[in-house]
């Protein structure tokens, strides 16, 4: 069987005992190979074992079976047996499986429309468990790759978007916004995306097109928002107007994409990258005000701060 048809799940989302409507492999050899079959609970000892082998790429499950996955997760999510921040971690991880599947499908306009649920669940939960909107919060920041950077940036933006009081419709747009603000890195060339040093002027000019390379792609789906769409485009701009790539300035700058500029910035300022040491999310606030103040919406920025309390009770 194609490792294509898979796609990657995190152990952690799994609970001992509870039955798993899927079927469940491991890849051994370059061959897939079932492991626990639809029907069967795990038991807490070998879900163990199986977390000190979870490297985040080890298991997997059919791609057929995704929505009987994602109805698992939504039954746990809505299960009164388990604690609401535990509820939070399986939603974030979960949720990675997904995007991880949804970023690398060259269908771009079926990752789209599949996304929306996954906002949702976020939106649905950050109500029913405000108390735990804060841990949720917390998880994110670990690890850096395109798709855990997108959801987190989603993250902290719903969680912004909260703070300023957006209604419904809005929460969803800017979720789905952040989700895809950086979908046109997928037309950089992937050694300018994974260079280690400093790039130089030709890639950075390749680089600093991805907002247009977004535009371009999110235009071919007749049902993405023109929020969405400016989530994408304009998330690069500057408050001050020294941004790119249109420089437009303060308010010309769409709520969305000030907000994705603010969070973009704060994510990979306070994650592990193989390079760089992440900033506390205070040090990362206070650069960002004292530093770059020039760049970010000045309302929005001081309203992040509530965000970064919530995440710091959180942790205490
Ligand atoms: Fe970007
Ligand atoms: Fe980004």
């Amino acid at each position: 069987m194609d490792i294509n048809q898979f796609f990657r799940i995190r152990l952690s989302t799994l609970r001992p005992e509870k039955i798993t409507s899927f079927d469940i492999y491991v890849y051994i050899d370059g061959r897939m190979v079932l492991y626990r079959k639809a029907g069967e609970a795990l038991q807490l000892q070998k879900i163990e074992t199986l977390h000190s082998k979870d490297t985040g790429s080890s298991f997997f499950v059919k791609i057929t079976d995704r929505d009987i996955y994602r109805a698992w997760v939504k039954e746990e999510i809505n299960s009164t047996e388990i604690p609401n921040n535990e509820k939070a971690a399986i939603l974030r991880e979960s949720s990675i499986a997904i995007m991880e599947d949804l970023f690398e499908n060259p269908d771009v306009n079926k990752a789209l429309d599949e996304s929306k649920p996954i906002i949702s669940d976020f939106i649905n939960f950050m109500d029913s468990a405000p108390e735990s909107v804060g841990y949720l919060l917390s998880l994110s920041g670990h690890d850096f790759y395109t798709y855990n950077h997108s959801l987190d940036v989603s993250i902290y933006s719903l969680g912004l978007g909260k703070i300023l009081g957006f209604g419904p419709k809005e929460m969803e747009e800017l979720g789905i916004g952040c989700l895809f603000h950086d979908i046109g890195k997928r037309n950089v060339a992937l050694e300018i995306l994974c260079k280690k040093g400093p790039l130089d002027d030709a890639e950075w000019e390749q680089m600093k097109r991805h907002p247009q390379y977004g535009l371009i792609i999110l235009n071919q789906n007749p049902n993405i928002s023109d929020g969405v769409k400016a989530a994408c485009f304009e998330h690069h701009e500057s408050w001050a107007g020294n941004g790119y790539p249109q420089q437009i300035t303060g308010p010309e700058i769409h709520p969305y994409a000030r907000i994705v500029a603010i969070c973009d910035t704060y994510d990979a300022m306070t994650t592990q990258r193989s390079y760089n040491k992440p900033m506390t999310p205070h040090e990362a606030l206070t650069m960002m005000r004292d530093k770059l103040s020039g760049r970010y919406d000045p309302d929005m920025l001081k309203a992040m701060h509530s965000v970064l309390f919530k995440i710091q009770s959180a942790a205490s």
